[in-house]
């Protein structure tokens, strides 16, 4: 189980040595939760603070933008250093042309599904996805509580395409982690389970251990 952590859930006031704290606890990812105020009822931070973050480690960073229009800021994003750029299947962008140019940028393409949308949502664009983003809260907020009925998405993802990587972010703990694991997650996003646990690496050791890998 590769862990993806949530600096949502960091101390913002210190972001670059939170950034440093979580590649030296064995984070695999950092996730970096964009959100627009129109999406999802929540501000977060935009290219300049991701492009500020970049130097800090050499961890893939894994962008979530919970905006309308990812085709429009993509490009930024880009030029920030996003590793991997997950627009949600319920934005008002043209899934075919966001893969496009986040392939073009050199980056890896991923989409979302909210927990009211169904995975088939995703099934015409699987071929060119590295990973499909499986809600398991409504996005806006960290620390909510996990919806046990996404694993049902996630299975059924896994079984159209079995190299694909599901990911799923919201409400992931120790018992969690284990049930995502059951269902064939590969990578788990965790925000609060890490940055309000006494000891980030340990919590990160947890996690893994709970998912059996
Ligand atoms: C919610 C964000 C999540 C959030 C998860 O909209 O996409 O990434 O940080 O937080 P926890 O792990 O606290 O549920
Ligand atoms: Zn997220």
């Amino acid at each position: 189980m590769l862990i993806s952590s949530s600096m949502l859930a960091s101390d913002f006031s210190k972001l670059s040595d939170e950034i440093i704290r979580m590649d030296i606890s064995g984070a695999d990812w950092i996730h970096l939760d964009v959100m627009d105020g129109h999406f999802v009822p929540n501000l977060t931070f935009g290219p300049p603070v991701i492009a500020a973050m970049r130097p800090f480690t050499d961890k893939p960073f894994d962008v979530h933008l919970m905006i309308d229009e990812p085709l429009r800021y993509a490009p930024e994003f880009l030029k920030a250093g996003a590793d991997l750029v997950t627009f949600h299947a319920e934005s008002s962008s043209d899934p075919d042309k966001t893969i496009e140019l986040i392939l073009s940028g050199g980056a890896k393409p991923a989409m979302a599904v909210k927990p009211g949308t169904p995975a088939r949502a995703v099934f015409p664009y699987l071929d060119r996805l590295f990973m499909v983003l499986v809600m398991t809260v409504e996005p806006g907020f960290g620390g909510q509580k996990f919806m046990p009925d996404m694993m049902e998405k996630v299975k059924e993802l896994k079984r159209a395409k079995p190299d694909l990587l599901v990911q799923v972010d919201g409400g992931i703990n120790s018992e969690t982690v284990a049930e995502a694991a059951r269902a064939g997650v590969d990578v788990c996003v965790a925000g609060t389970g890490i940055f309000k646990a006494p000891d980030a690496a340990q919590a990160i050791r947890e996690l893994k251990a709970a998912a059996g890998a």
